[in-house]
């Protein structure tokens, strides 16, 4: 399994990066203009969201057509193009394939509506239960509502954990596996480098469905019971031999799935994602209630996940950020202006000095925030619109409702790319997709690149830093000042190197004391322009510092 410990991944949301032609959609051809910034950044992959051809009712997550390019976004041609670029200036494309389900337009679909029995065994096809055909499971969709649909003029349900235009794939049966395999085979052909594979370990169903009178259904089909074994045959089969880089959507998994999925002995993934980070703000585990984050648990979170995970050679994919969640800025820190570089650059050092792949989207180099829209018909993402529905009929005013959709939308991180100051933030000439917000004013790419002490050069200094120190790829880490309520820090060590990271998540100047042995160390990093340490030291607000020192 290729880990690839120095690279760093950036993830782009197409439809609303760059718009190379005026039809107010991010496309193929705007990312590969803008290749030369990602160039001075230094990352070396794009993880591309989907393309695919798509009726777009989860924002290109319901495939119809797996292996062809959405004229929204460009043509195949485009896209070939884009990875021969990319390729030229070492840079690697990523695609992100949804193997869990298809959208209800797919020909497989269509098919076995219309009664073909090869393809009714491609999904969850069930009776309904009783007199009254209720669904076969009481299990709810992750976007609220039944996770069963029932078929028109027929006492038969299909399974969609996710939108009802999105219908769960049957893994079970060989023939699935074998046609999605040909699938990733396909775009290995055209050049790609690295696959994010969607929402990918709720693809094992248990065998026999049943009611979760304590939950959502999710604890059955989670990590469900063929999980490892078809995740090996899928290694085996497409992207193993090519060593290429794979990582794995894992929903509310363990860490000893985690340790299975990206242990390179077996043979599954390179890393996953998982979320438990960014849940220490819901309330009772729930996204669609506000609680303040719980700084102990996050801290907590981090230091076993890293602790966990190295002990058992797996391997995390390290973000605070991407198209599902609202900006990590204002979220765990102030995203007011005058904290602006100060925070955006210790969230980034705080996850870029950890073991594991780092990986940021779009716009977190240059601090995007949230723009806090506050009507909901700047909104369109579907699990905001069904939440917003659902909120209402609980009893919330318009009001309180809008206040959680302001946190808590995913649209808060969908909206357009920053480029400039100027009309629609120079996404786009046309009519952008999203509201675009206003603070393009002070937070947008051109700006900037002019400013040699932006966060955008911080972010370029952690990805040079990377590639450089080989004890922030490797390094053992163990965790450090952990009687400090606000600060997360830890100590990095391989055989030549021993690296201290201290971030500090308060507003107030703090005193700490540091190990005298780190006091002959020299300050690897700051972002308060810290250039000498003493065996005190008294913190800034929202303060990054590491320290090397060789041994
Ligand atoms: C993943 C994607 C998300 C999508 C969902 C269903 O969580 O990141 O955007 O809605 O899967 O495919």
């Amino acid at each position: 399994m290729e880990r690839m410990a120095e690279k760093t991944i950036y993830q782009i949301y197409l439809r609303s990066f760059y718009d190379s032609n005026g039809d107010g959609f991010g496309d193929i051809p705007g990312i590969t203009a803008k290749l030369d910034y990602f160039e001075k950044l230094g990352v070396d992959m794009l993880w591309l969201n989907p393309f695919y051809p798509s009726p777009q009712h989860d924002n290109g997550y319901d495939i119809s057509d797996y292996t062809g390019v959405d004229p929204r976004f460009g043509t195949m041609t485009d896209f070939e193009e884009l990875v021969h670029e990319a390729k030229k200036r070492s840079i690697g494309i990523m695609i992100d394939l949804v193997l869990n389900h298809t959208s209800t337009d797919h020909i497989w679909f269509q098919k076995a509506l219309a009664g073909d029995s090869k393809y009714r065994d491609f999904y969850y096809f069930k009776k309904g239960r009783g007199k009254n055909c209720l669904p076969p499971t009481n299990w709810t969709s992750k976007f609220g509502g039944p996770a069963w649909e029932r078929l028109p003029n027929s006492d038969e349900y299909y399974m969609h954990l996710y939108d009802v235009t999105q219908a769960d794939l049957n893994w079970e049966n060989p023939e699935v596996r074998e046609a999605l395999y040909q699938v990733v085979r396909f775009w290995i052909d055209k050049g790609v480098e690295g696959f994010r594979l969607d929402v990918l370990n709720v693809i094992s169903k248990p065998d026999t469905l049943q009611d979760d009178f304590i939950g959502d259904g999710r604890r059955f089909y989670t990590d469900g019971p063929h999980i490892h074994e078809y995740l090996k045959e899928l290694n085996t089969k497409t992207f193993g031999p090519e060593h290429l880089l794979t990582v794995g959507e894992m929903s509310s998994t363990s860490i000893a799935s985690s340790i299975r999925y990206s242990n390179p002995a077996e043979k599954e993934l390179s890393m996953v994602f998982h979320f438990h980070h960014l849940k220490v703000d819901y309330k009772d585990g729930e996204k669609w209630r506000l609680d303040q984050v719980r700084f102990g648990e996050l801290k907590e979170l981090f230091h076993t996940w890293q602790v966990e995970m190295t002990r058992g050679n797996g391997w995390d994919a390290l973000f605070w950020n991407n198209h599902d969640q609202p900006r990590a800025l204002g979220r765990f820190t102030s995203d007011k202006e005058e904290y602006h570089y100060a925070a955006a650059t210790l969230l980034a050092s705080t996850i870029h000095l950890m073991r594991g792949t780092p990986y940021l989207y779009m716009g977190e180099e240059i601090g995007m925030i949230n723009p806090r829209f506050s009507t909901i018909e700047s909104y369109s993402d579907i699990e905001t619109i069904n939440h917003y529905k659902l909120l209402q009929q609980e009893g919330l005013s318009e009001q309180e409702t809008m206040a959680i959709i302001m946190e808590r939308s995913r649209d808060n991180s969908r909206i357009p790319m920053q480029w400039t100051s100027g009309k629609n933030a120079g996404f786009t000439t046309g009519t952008p997709l999203y509201p675009v917000s206003d603070s393009k004013a002070w937070i947008n790419v051109e700006a900037a690149l002019k400013d040699k002490s932006s966060i955008f050069y911080f972010y370029q200094r952690l990805i040079e830093l990377r590639k450089k120190h080989r004890v922030i790829q490797t390094g053992n880490y163990t965790p450090f000042l952990l009687e400090e309520d606000r600060i997360i820090s830890y100590l990095r060590e391989d055989e030549t190197d021993s690296l201290l990271a201290v971030h500090y998540y308060g507003e107030e100047e703090h005193e700490i004391t540091l190990p005298e042995v780190f006091l002959n160390g020299k300050i690897l990093i700051s972002n308060v322009g810290r250039d000498q340490i003493g065996k005190r030291i008294t913190l800034k607000p929202y303060e990054t510092l590491a320290i090397l020192l060789t041994k």
